[in-house]
């Protein structure tokens, strides 16, 4: 979609966008609003109170513009956060998806919502990122080929009016909205994927393909490969599975910098491709464990973005990648392995699989790159789920100028987190009496703590890593979907982080 940025309009779009405050303001935009439509001023003023997510449609009568047939008013309510901003637009989109044109205008000048320039900034964004997102096709597998959207199509545009000190803010901020729109809906394509085809090699494949693309190195370790790294853990894991495992160790920094040392940062992403439960079998829900690679697909869209907005900063994105299934050859509930660390561990339960294949991830981390920060993202435990439901992640970290950070671009991007301890009251649920450490402590109190504290063990005394449990917030209840769907959770989130580091 190409972005295009105005004063005026020449010839007017078909279709014209106009988001609205509930402020003072508010009816002397109405009235403006229905003079181009040729309408009744009163018609608006007392029709439309510019509620949050209250949406208008007015078919346009006026003989001197005959180009533009339709105009729509969103309302934002009195005082949005960025998130209920997009999600205005991105509902917007996705009801109207069928009969949208292919090009479209958004007007913020008519509207109240232009002065501040931080205001068109987040609006901007918020518009083409909703916009794009709220064309998301969820049917990647059926067979009768649908005819696009309008929107998506090659011609398509999206024409921002704006004051004219403003126009290149919007223009910068509507391209962004739309680069990260455009990962997101790739990232939801790869966890929707269903898990015979989006395999541990598969994502070695998106992963190559998104670097050739975007500019950054990606190399992918296969089965031996991994067993000459000693990545035991992982290969544990991969033991009930007749797909192969794949190590994916991504690496981005900007194509121009200075020579003065960018912050260097590590992420780590579960890449389970589908979690049965292994021989500790699951016995609810299992259809959803398609999605257990929120984590590894969040890195990957991540990786991507940074790259798009060659943010000055030096990236590590690390996914294990395996498949959890059951087979004669299966790790066994009490079974002992080996970890690229070098420390045993004792298998107490195959379903706590995620925290195997991570804690290889974050070692081999902190031991090839030593970065600055480790981040890592996994649809880690139920019990998160249980605590914090579908709304906030888990966060888990051991230093607190870092979760004060990422608190911090959570609220401001609303992809929740909310924090939960890592004391170490917590660590005896992982104390084995055989071997080193144990995955699972029999106790379904405080699992996702205890997770935390099985991860920490791996980190060899980093002391600035984070962990974020996904499990409720990477696959939820969209408009997309009847079941659940892949919600992108993590790219926006982070994105906001890295930038906000980037600066300073
Ligand atoms: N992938 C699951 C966690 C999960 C649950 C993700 C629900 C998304 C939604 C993980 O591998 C798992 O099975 N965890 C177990 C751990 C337990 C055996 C200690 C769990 O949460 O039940
Ligand atoms: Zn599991
Ligand atoms: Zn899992």
């Amino acid at each position: 979609m190409l972005i295009q940025t105005a004063n005026s309009f020449g010839t007017y779009p078909p279709v014209l966008i106009f988001p609205l405050f509930q402020n003072e303001t508010l009816t002397n935009a109405l009235s403006k609003i229905a003079a181009l439509c040729g309408i009744d001023a009163t018609l608006l003023t007392t029709g439309f109170k510019a509620e949050l997510k209250e949406m208008h449609q007015i078919y346009v009568v006026n003989r001197r513009k005959p180009e533009l047939k339709k105009v729509y008013l969103l309302g934002l309510g009195a005082n949005p956060s960025s998130a209920e901003i997009l999600d205005v637009f991105r509902s917007f989109a996705h009801r109207n998806k069928t009969t949208l044109p292919s090009s479209i205008g958004l007007d913020l000048l008519t509207t109240n919502a232009t002065q501040r320039k931080e205001t068109i900034k987040t609006v901007a964004e918020a518009a083409a990122n909703g916009i794009l997102l709220g064309h998301y096709n969820i049917g990647q597998y059926k067979t009768n080929a649908k005819t696009p959207y309008a929107l998506l199509s090659e011609e398509a545009s999206l024409t921002i009016i704006t004051g004219k000190q403003f126009t290149e803010t919007a223009n910068n901020a509507a391209r962004k909205g739309l680069d990260i729109a455009q990962t997101q809906m790739y990232i939801f394509h790869l966890v929707n994927g269903s898990s015979n085809h989006v395999t541990p090699t598969h994502i070695g494949e998106c992963a190559i393909e998104s670097g050739a693309r975007h500019g950054f190195q990606v190399t992918v370790y296969d089965k031996i490969q991994i067993q000459t790294l000693g990545l035991h853990a992982l290969l544990a894991v991969n033991r009930g599975s007749e797909t192969p495992p794949t190590f994916i160790v991504m690496e981005y920094q900007p194509k121009q910098h200075s020579n003065k040392t960018l912050p260097k940062i590590g992420l780590v992403g579960k890449g389970i491709t589908f979690d049965t439960g292994g021989l500790s079998i699951k016995t609810a829900n299992m259809q959803y464990m398609k999605s257990d690679m929120g984590g590894a697909a969040a890195v990957l869209g991540i990786m991507e973005v940074a790259a798009k907005l060659q943010l000055p900063l030096h990236l590590i994105g690390i996914i294990p990648s395996t498949e959890n299934s059951v087979d004669a050859t299966a790790i066994k509930p009490s079974d002992v392995i080996n970890s690229y660390s070098g420390k045993t561990i004792e298998v107490d339960n195959t379903d706590a699989e995620g925290r195997l294949i991570l804690a290889d991830g974050l070692t081999y981390l902190k031991r090839n790159f030593n970065p600055d920060v480790m981040i890592d993202l996994a649809t880690l435990t139920g019990n998160c789920v249980m605590a914090l439901g579908y709304k906030a992640a888990g966060l888990f970290c051991n230093s607190q100028a870092l979760a004060d950070k990422l608190l911090q671009s959570a609220g401001a991007t609303g992809e929740r987190l909310w924090q939960l301890p890592l004391w170490d009251a917590y660590k005896k649920e992982t104390q084995s009496d055989v071997a080193d450490i144990k995955n699972h402590s029999g106790s379904p109190l405080a699992g996702a703590i205890v997770a935390a504290k099985f991860l920490e063990a791996f980190i060899e005394n980093h002391t600035a890593w984070a962990h974020l449990d996904i499990a409720g917030t990477a696959f939820g209840d969209s408009e997309y979907s009847n079941a659940k769907s892949a919600t992108g959770y993590g790219i926006r989130l982070l994105t906001h982080y890295l930038e906000q580091l980037a600066a300073g």
